[in-house]
């Protein structure tokens, strides 16, 4: 068998990277949003809808999302390149992406952002610690399509998205994700157990 080099082990993993997702998130008066390639659906059961995402630690949304147990996942179509460019490429630590970007309040108290292919309102069921980022486990609690109606134009996916993303960001996605794979090959060896609020005694 060939001994792969690791970025040609990367290349081959970036196969199993799912569409390109905006998720928000909000605790008190503070909203927030970012954009994650990392969720899948996480249940075969239609009754019990679940997905689950890697959200890095490092991101603004990861700390909503920890404290509140809540979040807004949405698919996006494969148009909606720059919402992603407003949403994955700067923190909203210091400013407030969401606004002037048309959204409601949902079943959960969220924003959902009107221009999507679909959202999925989740309540974290569990998670999971990699040492630099959380996999968060959703329960789907409402569904929804975006404002054009039902299931409008295709959707987003990664590969889609870093083929065809205006060229005069590909410097800046580069250096963001160089930056993200520093700060996780510095704390992915550093796993904590962690239990997860509702799965706790009482
Ligand atoms: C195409 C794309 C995919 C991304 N995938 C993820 C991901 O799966 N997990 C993650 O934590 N960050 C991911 N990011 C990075 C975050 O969206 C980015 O760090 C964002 O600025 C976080 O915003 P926040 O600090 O306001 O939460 C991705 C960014 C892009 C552009």
């Amino acid at each position: 068998m060939p001994i792969l080099q690791p970025d040609q082990i990367y290349q081959l993993l970036r196969n199993l990277t799912s569409p390109v997702v905006a998720i928000t998130s909000a605790r008190g008066g503070t909203r927030n949003g970012m954009i994650a390639d990392s969720a899948v659906r996480a249940s075969i059961v239609p009754s019990i809808p679940r997905v689950s995402v890697y959200i890095h630690k490092f991101n603004y949304s990861h700390d909503l999302i920890f404290e509140t147990g809540r979040f807004v996942l949405h698919l996006l179509r494969d148009d909606q390149f720059e919402l992603i460019h407003r949403l994955g490429f700067a923190s909203g630590r210091t400013r407030d992406k969401l606004a002037g970007l048309p959204h409601r309040s949902g079943t959960l108290g969220l924003p959902v952002l009107d221009d999507c292919y679909a959202h999925f309102e989740c309540r974290v069921a569990n998670v999971m610690d990699t040492g630099s980022s959380t996999c968060f486990l959703g329960d789907v609690l409402d569904v929804g399509y975006g404002s054009a109606g039902q299931a409008v134009g295709s959707v987003m996916t990664a590969a889609y998205f870093r083929a065809n993303m205006p060229p005069e960001w590909r410097g800046e996605y580069e250096a963001l994700l160089r930056a993200a794979q520093q700060f996780a090959a510095e704390r992915s060896r550093d796993i904590r157990p962690v239990i997860w609020r509702s799965l706790e005694q009482p």
